[in-house]
């Protein structure tokens, strides 16, 4: 059998299942916390190739909900499952970007990048991929370039190519352009997206950009205050590249925003 050049492989995507996940946090004498509950009765299912978008308050159990699903943090009852395969703690199948991207400052952008793959031992048999995902995001000509060298959009999507050298089989992403400026943000959801189509990793995307999440997402899940619960899923059959102007757009804007409640109209 002839396998595929390494370019060509596409990571091989798998679906995700959040079963009835309640997660209340405990002081440390193990009591639980009048209030503590984070997020309860979670239900979701997404799709292998699925890019999902969280979006709700500050607060909501959002960030609570990807780190049970990255295996940071165990749920309080409930399970989750990736393929069939329930989580019992951190993997490499499960890519982590978060809104800061945590770069080691005396790496360069290529040893940074290798991090991903000296964390599981793979380096050596790996190394060759370095330059196919500093090409995949772009940065092939900062290979020798420090971290302080970098702008913000650059340094995240050192995160970004750091997270999927490991070909992850999801990958989990909190506000990963949350920090960014609005200019260099609309850039990297369209490099987000274009990785998103080149490689057909399934993506949980956390934002409390309403904006951001319909012009990225195939569905919105919408979450209210604690305790965290999830209120509606809303599908968005735009056409892409969308626009965010258009008709469609903004009355699906507002009716997110009136489900939330900042209509004022509730
Ligand atoms: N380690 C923790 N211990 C106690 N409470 C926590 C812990 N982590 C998060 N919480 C609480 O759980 C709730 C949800 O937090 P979080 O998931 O970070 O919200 P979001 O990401 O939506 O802003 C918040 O009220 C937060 O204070
Ligand atoms: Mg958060």
């Amino acid at each position: 059998m002839v396998s595929a050049p390494a370019e060509k492989r596409i990571d091989e995507a798998a679906g995700l299942k959040i079963r009835r996940v309640w997660k209340e946090f405990t002081s440390l004498d193990g009591g639980a916390t009048p209030g503590a509950v984070a997020v309860s009765d979670v239900t979701l299912s997404i799709a292998p190739g699925e890019l999902v978008s969280i979006v709700g308050p500050s607060g909501c159990g959002k960030s609570t909900l990807l780190r049970m699903t990255a295996g940071l943090i165990a749920p309080s009852s409930g399970e989750i499952l990736i393929g069939n395969q329930p989580i019992t703690g951190p993997s490499a199948e499960r890519g982590l970007v978060f809104q800061d991207p945590s770069l080691f400052p005396w790496l360069t952008v290529r040893r940074n990048i290798e991090a991903g793959l000296v964390a599981r031992g793979v380096l050596r048999e790996n190394r060759h991929e370095v330059d196919e995902f500093m090409r995949l995001v772009g940065l092939e000509s900062f290979a020798n370039s420090f971290p302080h060298h970098l702008s913000g959009g650059m340094a995240q999507r050192v995160a970004l190519a750091r997270a999927l050298i490991n070909r992850p089989r999801i990958l989990l992403l909190d506000e990963p352009l949350g920090a960014l400026d609005a200019f260099t943000r609309m850039r990297m959801q369209d490099e987000v997206l274009r990785l998103w189509q080149a490689r057909g990793t399934t993506m949980l995307f956390v934002t409390h950009d309403i904006d951001e999440a319909i012009y990225m997402s195939e569905r919105i899940v919408i979450m209210t205050q604690r305790p965290g619960k999830i209120e509606q899923i809303i599908p968005v059959d735009l056409a892409r590249p969308r626009d965010r102007s258009s008709d469609e757009f903004l009355s699906l804007r507002s009716d997110i925003l009136e489900t939330l409640h900042f209509a004022g109209r509730k």
